[in-house]
């Protein structure tokens, strides 16, 4: 009764100096453990309070709401708030619906701002799958070629409702470019100033087109030329240009200032997003990675050796393992998936289950 005495005190004289409430919210997860639930809370809370500026003594928290996933049963939420705020709280508990995100604890904290304050919603760790749109985050999903990690990429992506941004393609769309420019004939030939006004007078896009995703190198479509052979072993050698790694680097973290991504590649966990919390590192046995090329390939209409695929593979393996730039490797917090004999379905829900559970790194 003090509580809600105490906060509508608080509306009415705020009212009267010419402010409004304002709701925040926020999300996160945790184990279902006391210690966890609390700090998760409170962590949430303070974070909430940091991004909005209001650290303020004036300003006023006239209500939090508090809401708990039905299988965190170790503790109340809102027992981790206890002397950060004077105001009501309320606890509830979250509608149970199929497939939603375990362990979450939201919270909505109202607040009297000056007018024209705009809130800053706080998701933390796994919970910001809720909302890619307002808090972005990067996927980083490497690995080998042939590990799966494209077709892993495209369903997470699909799963999560966010974008999905294969960067060999832009690596295959650069060689596309030197080629058509006459840079490339079995060897990059051009000096390094060229290559720097070549790539500034270069733009590629990627766009969701009916479903599929399709790939612009200067307003052209160019989706059905990049997974040419040519194109392909043209890509293996650019590839190692540090200029080259440069722009497309910029190209991914234009792309992700703007929408949250899964980006597939082999650097994208140690050197293009080295500080995202989600990294996954996708393999598969050799034996297995040369059928499915197999498959591939039969599939449009080629019949290929199976050993030659294999030592092709090991070829590029070798090739991107140990260049000198950017090597293909697993980041030391990079998740490892194993997709030899599991359905694509079954590596994707690891990949979710991992995500969904990443805690806030300073909980
Ligand atoms: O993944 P994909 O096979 O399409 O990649 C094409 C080429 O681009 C590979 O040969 C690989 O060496 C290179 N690449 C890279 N770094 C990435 C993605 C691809 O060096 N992040």
């Amino acid at each position: 009764m003090l509580d809600y005495k105490l906060s509508m005190d608080k509306i009415v004289e705020n009212t009267k100096e010419n402010t409004v409430l304002l709701s925040i919210r926020g999300a996160t997860v945790c184990d279902n453990t006391a210690k966890s639930i609390q700090s998760s809370t409170e962590q949430l809370y303070k974070a909430i309070i940091e991004a909005n500026n209001l650290n303020d003594k004036n300003v006023n928290v006239t209500a939090v709401f508090v809401s708990m996933t039905k299988d965190l049963t170790a503790s109340f939420a809102a027992a981790g708030l206890r002397g950060l705020c004077d105001c009501a709280i309320f606890s509830s508990s979250e509608p149970e619906i199929e497939k939603s995100l375990p362990f979450c604890i939201r919270l909505l904290v109202q607040v009297n701002v000056a007018k024209g304050t705009k809130a800053q919603h706080i998701y933390q760790g796994g919970a910001k799958t809720l909302r890619p749109d307002i808090s972005k985050f990067v996927i980083a999903l490497d690995g080998p070629s042939g590990s799966g990690k494209s077709s892993l990429a495209r369903l997470v992506s699909q799963n999560l409702g966010i974008m999905h941004l294969d960067s060999g393609a832009l690596f295959r769309s650069v060689a596309v470019k030197l080629i058509e420019c006459g840079f490339y004939k079995d060897k990059l030939l051009v000096d390094d100033e060229r290559l720097t006004s070549v790539l500034q007078a270069t733009n590629i896009v990627t766009k969701c087109k009916d479903g599929l995703q399709r790939i612009f190198l200067d307003d052209k479509d160019i989706s059905s030329i990049i997974r040419q052979h040519e194109v392909s072993k043209a890509t293996s050698d650019i590839a190692i240009n540090t200029a080259i790694r440069e722009y497309v680097k910029t190209v991914q973290y234009k792309m992700a200032c703007t929408q949250s991504l899964i980006v597939d590649g082999r650097d994208i966990g140690t050197v293009v997003f080295p500080n995202t919390e989600f990294k996954f590192f996708v393999v598969a046995s050799i034996q297995e990675r040369a059928i499915r090329r197999q498959r591939e390939l039969k599939r449009k209409g080629h019949d290929i050796d199976l050993n030659s695929l294999i030592s092709d593979i090991q070829k590029r393996d070798f090739n991107d393992s140990n260049r000198e730039v950017a090597p293909l490797k697993q980041a030391r917090d990079a998740i490892l998936i194993d997709t030899t004999s599991k359905k694509l379905e079954q590596s994707s829900f690891e990949v979710l289950q991992h995500i969904y559970s990443t805690k806030h790194n300073s909980v």
